[in-house]
Formats: C-alpha cells, sequence, structure tokens
C-alpha cells in the first residue's frame, strides 16, 4: 500500500520523503492555509521537491467553483505547473463532469470529499485517477466505514475500473490497517498520524531492556 502525506507544509513533505519512501501528497485548502504561504507558491515548492519524480501530488481546484468549465480551466492552469500534479476536484455532478473533460486532455483528477459509494462509483464512470473517500469524518458522524471502503474497492473490481482508491482523512495506526486489511491502494495521513503508527510503547521498554543487557555484556 502506498502513503501519501497529507499535507502542504514543505518541511515536513521533506521529512516524510526522506525517512519514510513517501509515495505521493495530498494537499486541501485547509493544509494550504496552514502553510501561511500563498497557494501558488506553495504548490510550487512542494512540485519542485518531486521533479524527476513519477510521484503524485494532489492539488485542490477553488471550492467556489459551481461550473465545471471553471474546474476544468483551472485544473488545466494548474496541470501545466508539474507533471506531477493531480487535480482534486469535488463530488459534485460539475466535479464528476469536471473529471470527464480533464482526463479527455491527458489530465488526472483526484476526486475529494467522497462520503457514499455511489459517488465513487460515479466517479470511476466518469475516469477519475484517484477516489478519497474521508473515512475520519464518516466515523467522527458515527457512520460505519470499514464496508465503506470494501465496497468501493468491490465495485472497482467487480468492473475493471482503474481508478485508485486513497483513504483519506485518516486519524491513526488503526485506519491505516483497516485500510490495508480492505486493500485500499493508498493511504493519506498527516505527518503526527504516521509517527504514532510507526511507533509502540513497548518498542522502547524492549530497546531499553536490551541497551542494559548489552552494557552488562562484553563484545569479545
Ligand atoms: C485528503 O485528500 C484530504 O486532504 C484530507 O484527508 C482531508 O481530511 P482532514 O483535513 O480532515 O484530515
Amino acid at each position: 500500500m502506498k502513503f501519501f502525506l497529507d499535507s502542504a507544509h514543505v518541511q515536513e513533505i521533506e521529512y516524510a520523503l526522506k525517512m519514510w519512501n513517501l509515495d505521493g501528497v495530498t494537499t486541501n485548502p485547509r493544509h494550504v492555509q496552514a502553510s501561511g504561504k500563498p497557494f501558488l507558491t506553495v504548490i510550487r515548492e512542494i512540485g519542485a521537491l518531486f521533479a524527476g519524480t513519477d510521484k503524485p501530488i494532489s492539488v485542490e481546484v477553488n471550492p467556489h467553483f459551481t461550473d465545471y468549465e471553471k474546474m476544468v480551466a483551472e485544473g488545466e492552469i494548474l496541470a501545466a505547473i508539474s507533471p506531477n500534479f493531480v487535480i482534486k476536484l469535488p463530488a459534485t455532478e460539475a466535479g464528476f463532469k469536471a473529471v470527464a473533460v480533464l482526463k479527455e486532455k491527458g489530465i488526472r483528477s483526484n476526486l475529494t470529499l467522497v462520503f457514499s459509494a455511489a459517488q465513487a462509483l460515479q466517479a470511476m464512470r466518469m475516469g477519475a485517477y484517484f477516489i478519497s473517500p474521508f473515512i475520519g469524518w464518516k466515523e467522527a458522524n458515527g457512520e460505519e466505514v470499514q464496508s465503506f471502503v470494501e465496497e468501493i474497492l468491490d465495485i472497482r473490481d467487480n468492473y475493471g475500473f482503474d481508478s485508485e482508491i486513497i483513504v483519506a482523512a485518516v486519524r491513526n495506526g488503526r485506519q491505516i490497517v483497516d485500510a490495508a486489511v480492505a486493500g485500499a491502494d493508498i493511504v493519506t495521513a498527516g505527518l503526527a498520524v504516521y509517527k504514532e503508527a510507526f511507533d509502540h510503547p513497548y518498542t522502547g521498554v524492549g530497546l531499553q531492556k536490551f541497551q542494559e543487557f548489552w552494557d552488562q555484556t562484553p563484545y569479545k
């Protein structure tokens, strides 16, 4: 399973690339705002980090757009900035249509804010490259998410669609594992979520014990 970082923080992305063999990045307007930089400045900086790789970076069109034509026009501008950019579009009727138009132009899209398997199915039919079911938001709303992810994967496999499924809005290591057990292609999560997931208190406890034994043992 691929690990994407959900962030627009350049130092975080550099860290995850160096330490974790990061597979890609997803951004959204919240992350861009948190970066403290203008939208175009920060996405150009992220694009430069991945120059010469085939790792995808999802960048989101203006969320105020309700016409697919505007989404397509901005998608074309963004895609021209970096070949790594995948255009993030909302799972709305206009967003689905924009997926199909951008695909005809050879531009990849990531359908975001996906909360139902029916939305995912329509995104697949229209040719989405990535589909991002937001499991953290659904779970916070008291909804069951494992069968939601499984249904999306079953639909994809039943019809041989080639969209890759990014399990998104991931909050902890359990959700990463659940996504992997379901067979999701990708998870995207923040730096702190991965750091916590890669750690276990017993590893530290055990390491300390082994250090004590090591110190009591001659090397030769
Ligand atoms: C995914 O592509 C989204 O950017 C992300 O997972 C949104 O969720 P969050 O901001 O609540 O984590």
